[in-house]
């Protein structure tokens, strides 16, 4: 039988930066990925969900994380640090436990998802709550990762991207091919950064040509209220309810760019109501439980369907980001905002017929 072994180990011949450190692992990568029939039906395409909910912190930061905290072992640091929306943290915290070094992470006071903070914490990171956004975090980390020792393991550092090529090349290898295209949220812009260096590395016209045949179409989905490169100038105060994205001046801000104009590929904005619509539909449809951010990449693939540009037939896959247990409390309401409170009965199969409607 095959045990998968995590991103560098699977993946070894196209990580020569990670060559002769020491693997720092929980197995990530390997998730899923799904056949989207409804999302197919919907748009008149076909649809595949990567469930990136599934690794082992619940985010797709760990097959980044892995890779830093690989290198971060490999020159002997003892100490990282990151700024984080929440996801880098609890990953970050995971991989530092694993790794036997001391974590510091610093988030945006009062949002962050109660799931990633208390992740955070249970793998024993110090945690500071800084009052301000994302950006402001990113800053004072980078000032600290340059004045202390203590290694940055924010996308910025480029073993992160390293790693998070990887899930292309998953991608690849279940399809056959690459897809048409792939639709990816969009915050710091790390990830986007990522997918598209993986599917050139795997792609037949590059230097070390791999089992692609073409490049696809690379759509990325920024939250309305926080699209610097959809308005083309950063967001002082950016804000939307998918926390994990509220980011007003990304980091590979111009990777993200290339990514869109090497691929003939789009990044757009998408309300906090369209990102909510399709975490509803990804979850009452698909049976795919992600967290608001991760809805972007569906919610922007439905908004290109209205507007007539998805085309038909298709090969599309969507990276849905997070698990959405990590920020439940959006299930709990219905599109109208009202909440939703369970049905309460005494303890008796009448009453329960009758709450189901078997019986009136
Ligand atoms: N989706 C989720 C669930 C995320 O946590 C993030 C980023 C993104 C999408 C966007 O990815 O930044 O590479 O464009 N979260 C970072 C964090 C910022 O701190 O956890 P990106």
């Amino acid at each position: 039988a095959h045990l998968w072994r995590g991103v560098i180990r699977e993946y070894a011949a196209r990580l020569p930066m990670l060559e002769g450190a020491p693997v720092v692992t929980l197995q990530e990568g390997g998730t899923p990925l799904i056949p989207a029939e409804k999302l197919s039906e919907r748009v008149g395409a076909e649809v595949f969900v990567k469930y990136e909910g599934l690794n082992p912190t619940g985010s797709f930061k760990d097959r980044g994380m892995t890779t830093a905290m690989s290198m971060a072992a490999k020159h002997g640091a003892k100490a990282v640090i990151c700024a984080s929306t929440g996801n880098t943290s609890a990953s970050a915290a995971a991989y530092a436990t694993k790794a036997g070094m001391t974590c510091a992470v610093l988030v945006p006071e009062g949002k962050i998802a109660m799931g990633k903070l208390s992740q955070a914490i249970a793998h024993g990171a110090t945690l500071l709550q800084v009052e301000g956004n994302f950006d402001d975090c990113l800053t004072v980390s980078r000032k600290l990762a340059e004045a202390y020792p203590v290694d940055l393991v924010n996308s910025v550092n480029p073993a992160r991207i390293e790693g998070q090529k990887t899930a292309s090349f998953e991608v690849v290898d279940a399809l056959g091919d690459a897809p048409d295209i792939h639709c990816l949220p969009v915050g710091n812009a790390g990830n986007i950064t990522a997918y598209w260096k993986g599917y050139r590395e795997y792609h037949q016209g590059s230097e070390s040509p791999g089992p692609a045949t073409r490049l696809p179409q690379m759509w990325g989905f920024q939250a309305a209220g926080a699209a610097p490169i959809v308005l083309g100038h950063p967001v002082d105060e950016p804000d939307t309810i998918a926390t994990a994205i509220r980011i007003g001046n990304p980091a590979s801000w111009k990777q993200a760019e290339a990514a869109r104009d090497e691929s003939g590929g789009r990044i757009e904005s998408v309300t906090d109501e369209q990102i909510l619509e399709a975490h509803r539909f990804l979850s009452s449809q698909e049976g795919i439980f992600v967290e608001p951010a991760s809805a972007a990449s569906v919610a922007g693939l439905f908004q290109v369907h209205a507007a007539g540009q998805v085309p038909p037939g298709a090969r599309i896959v969507c990276t849905v980001t997070g698990h959405g247990l990590k920020d439940p409390q959006w299930a709990l309401r219905e599109a109208d905002g009202t909440e939703i409170v369970p049905v309460k009965i005494p303890v008796d199969a009448y009453s329960a017929a009758v709450a189901l409607g078997f019986d009136s």
